[in-house]
């Protein structure tokens, strides 16, 4: 097994100068792979040299990646306090005490006594079964409040306050909503989960954030290649597969995949890409820590952005609601 110096990694600078690897694995398995299959995967990826992991109550998956970090924590692998370990509240624990009782699950299940960061997964309480079909609906779902963000927040907060977590973050936000909350709360979010690959680079919003002083982390850095079906439209792109990329990775001779994610990184954003397999996940560390795009391909990257939605959250929408595009606010305003 290959072994990654962690030092070469780059790192990102938190608000108050906490450093956080600037590229993590995700653990989101979807309904390809098993628990035991990602669980796998991140005591390969401690191994290579990854000392960033982004995890979800909702990917249903903690208890076993938590037998994992026991066990690197046990076998001397890796200290605690050398990863940076991320989890999220989903959307059906919104409500009073059930963003603690969410945390105290997920640390008990990650074998933890704190997070590093904290998320709101989606920016609404509305629930949907994981794995559901694409046009299911739930009749109780509504559109974005800020009151009742607010009132889940606060419930973040307090999770720094008790010490259960360093620091909190959303995800999936929109300038508009972030203009909203963000002047009222007391205690500011770190980083903030985004949709970020070469065909969808939100750039308004990734400089808002950044101007904020708040680290962009991009998910589906990759473009989600092999997301399910359910997911997919005929419009959407495939990053790996769009010229410019190709191209670039023909020069570098490596896979289109590490592309995306020497882009991402040296963007400026946290990539967390996603894999299961040991020549995958290597690769994906390898390749920022060595052999950098040039100012030219960078530049024939930014230049190929197609706002190419893939994760357009159509589940979460409420009755009345036209279709996707109103959970984005995309007109400026927060759409009711
Ligand atoms: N906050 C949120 O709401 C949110 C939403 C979505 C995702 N996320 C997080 O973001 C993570 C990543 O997103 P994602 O898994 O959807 O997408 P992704 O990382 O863009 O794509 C993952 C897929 O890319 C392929 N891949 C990875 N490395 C490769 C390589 N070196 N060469 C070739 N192919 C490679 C793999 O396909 P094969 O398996 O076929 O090899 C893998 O399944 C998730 O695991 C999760 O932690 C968060």
């Amino acid at each position: 097994m290959e072994k990654i110096n962690p030092v070469l990694v780059p790192q990102r600078k938190l608000f108050d100068g906490t450093r956080m690897p600037a590229i993590g694995m995700g653990t989101f398995g979807s309904d390809r792979f098993t628990a035991e299959q990602v669980s796998a995967a991140v005591a390969g990826a401690i191994e290579v040299g990854y000392r960033m992991f982004d995890c979800a109550a909702v990917y249903g998956n903690e208890d076993l990646i938590g037998q994992v970090f026991q066990a690197a924590f046990d076998k001397g692998t890796v200290k605690r306090e050398e990863l940076f370990i991320t989890t999220k509240v989903w959307n059906n624990m919104h409500g009073q005490g059930d963003v603690l009782l969410s945390c105290a699950k997920s640390l008990r299940d990650l074998r933890l006594n704190y997070v590093d960061l904290f998320f709101v997964h989606w920016p609404f309480a509305n629930y949907h079964a994981p794995g559901c079909d694409g046009d299911a609906r739930n009749p109780d779902s509504k559109p974005f409040s800020v009151d009742a963000f607010m009132a889940t927040w606060r419930q973040c907060e307090r999770l720094v306050d008790m010490g259960l977590v360093k620091y909190i973050g959303m995800s999936s936000m929109t300038i508009p909503k972030l203009e909203a909350v963000l002047p009222l709360c007391r205690i500011k979010p770190a980083a903030i989960e985004m949709e970020l690959h070469p065909s969808f680079q939100q750039q308004a919003l990734f400089d808002y954030i950044l101007s904020r002083d708040i680290q962009p982390i991009g998910f589906c850095p990759i473009g989600s290649p092999t997301r399910p079906d359910r997911d997919k439209t005929p419009d959407d792109v495939v990053d790996i597969q769009m010229p410019e990329i190709v191209e670039i990775a023909k020069a570098h001779g490596v896979h289109p995949a590490v592309i995306c994610l020497k882009w991402a990184v040296q963007r400026g954003q946290t990539p967390i890409p996603f894999s299961i397999y040991e020549n995958e996940y290597t690769s994906n560390l390898r390749c920022v820590t060595e052999d950098s795009l040039t100012v030219a391909e960078m530049e024939s990257i930014r230049l190929a952005d197609k706002n190419c939605r893939l994760i357009k959250g159509q589940v979460f929408l409420w009755t009345g609601a036209k279709d996707w595009h109103d959970l984005w606010d995309e007109d400026g305003t927060i759409t009711k």
